[in-house]
């Protein structure tokens, strides 16, 4: 078999190949991100062609319309566009600790109580420690698979064997192929491991999840190649301190990239959080200055959010300004349309603004509550607790409407709310609404007149 020999330097951002070090990467313009890998490479493991396969013409093709599987937890199936399809490629990425192998042993739990073989792969934790963690979600069926391996060759063969629907690869950077001679978790081990798995799930129509570690930057290591390659991209995220976790499509080839799910961490692993609007507000101050709840689309689902804004005289040269959770650009401009519309002078204000519990939102809908939330705490005075606020915000002061305004105020009805103000061109879609007050507003200090 032929081999060719070499070093080659890889971008850790997009993959790009380079006999030489270079300081910036000619793919992806980013600086200082080429890491040296030793590559032996042999021809095999590369594309195989697949035998009998001619063109068809769209009439012939099946589709079979229940093809997507469903795991039962719902939160986890509507990220995933209602269901697994199956020879799908599926990419987890999240912080360390975050629960991660805890979601996947738990939906692999939900297939294999279906009677779907079930194979789970661990490159990081024994036997007996995912036994011990198993225990606590419940019980598993005799079509659930556990095994430690991090060789692909291996993998591979079992794969073939066993023929499972739905295999756990647990994590991509502890896997490796005999072929590509670098350590496990290096560029070119994770794009050519990520490569063959592609080859397994749409050869034998197998679903694959891969869990992937997170960099400090906010991605998943290895090269941003790992991403294109794969189906759906998962990101599973929350604060470490706080027992909710937010499930996050940021690609997915079959179905919407906004939906989320929403769980929480518990004694005996996951459990849904069906109502996220009233899980967002627990805990919300009573008249408090600076504290407005807005309500934001996340996919097809209204959800109510706490913003807190607390704006103070300044004793810098430079005002300090903070975002948590929403885009610290947007809060800037936000308070320069109050300084130039509206004449309230932030100029020598600190101002600190933040979405309650941790979610990070940076829909447009939200503007009209971080301005009123700004506004209400360098007031002093605090708004009705039960009012809610939506709608996007022009530079020159004017509200523009959003879209959905009918699912949000349904939600905040549905939660005690009573007075809604919206963007006045939303007022239309918004008749027959008993019980509920709404107020349409034009510019921000028709808004902020009600402060
Ligand atoms: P884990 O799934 O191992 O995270 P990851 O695979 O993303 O690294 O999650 C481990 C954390 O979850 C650990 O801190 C313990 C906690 N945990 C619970 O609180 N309850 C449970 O039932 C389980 C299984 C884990
Ligand atoms: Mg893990």
């Amino acid at each position: 078999m032929a081999k060719s020999k070499s070093t080659l330097f890889f971008c850790q951002v997009c993959g790009y190949e380079s006999v030489k070090w270079m300081g910036q990467c000619p793919g992806c313009k980013e600086w200082n991100t080429f890491v040296e890998e030793p590559v032996i490479k042999t021809n095999h493991g590369k594309t195989k062609a697949l035998s009998n396969n001619e063109p068809s013409i769209l009439e012939d093709i099946e589709i079979n319309h229940t093809y997507k599987c469903l795991s039962g937890i719902e939160e986890f199936d509507r990220v995933m566009g209602e269901g697994v399809v199956p020879g799908s490629l599926v990419l987890i990425g999240g912080d360390p600790g975050i629960g991660k192998s805890t979601l996947l042993l738990q939906v692999c739990r939900k297939f294999s109580g279906h009677n779907d073989k079930v194979l789970y792969i661990s490159g990081e934790e024994s036997l007996q420690q995912i036994k011990m963690r198993a225990d606590r979600l419940g019980e598993f069926s005799d079509t659930f698979f556990l095994m430690c391996e991090t060789n692909l060759t291996v993998i591979e063969e079992t794969i073939r064997k066993y023929k499972p629907k739905f295999v756990v690869i647990d994590s991509i950077q502890t896997m490796y192929h005999e072929s590509v001679n670098s350590s496990p978790g290096s560029v070119s081990q994770v794009r050519e491991t990520t490569g063959i798995l592609m080859q397994i799930a749409k050869g034998l129509q197998i679903s694959v999840f891969i869990v992937g570690h997170v960099t400090k930057e906010g991605v998943v290591a290895g090269p941003r190649v790992l991403e294109h390659m794969v189906d759906t991209v998962l990101y599973f995220e929350g604060e470490r301190h706080a027992s909710y976790r937010i499930l996050r499509s940021v690609k997915n080839r079959f179905g919407s990239t906004h939906e989320i799910g929403v769980f929480q961490m518990e004694e005996n692993g996951l459990t849904e959080v069906k109502n996220p609007s009233a899980y967002m507000l627990k805990g919300k101050p009573k008249d408090a200055a600076g504290s407005i709840v807005v309500c934001s689309m996340e996919g097809t689902r209204p959800i109510l959010i706490e913003i807190q804004a607390l704006v103070c005289r300044s004793f810098f040269q430079i005002p300090r300004r903070q975002a948590t959770g929403t885009d610290y650009n947007r809060v800037n401009l936000l308070m320069a349309v109050l300084e130039k519309r509206v004449g309230i002078h932030l100029s020598d204000c600190d101002a600190y603004v933040n979405i309650v519990g941790g979610l990070k939102v940076n829909e447009p809908a939200i503007d009209l509550g971080i301005t009123m939330a700004v506004v209400s705490s360098y007031k002093n005075r605090s708004m009705e607790d039960t009012l809610i606020v939506f709608g996007e915000i022009g530079l020159s002061g004017e509200i523009r409407p959003v879209n959905m305004a009918k699912q949000r105020v349904l939600e905040a009805k549905k939660l005690g709310f009573k007075t809604c103000v919206v963007p006045d061109a939303c007022m239309e879609g918004l008749t027959d609404m008993k019980g509920m007050k709404i107020i349409g507003v034009k510019t921000v200090a028709e808004a902020i007149a009600i402060i």
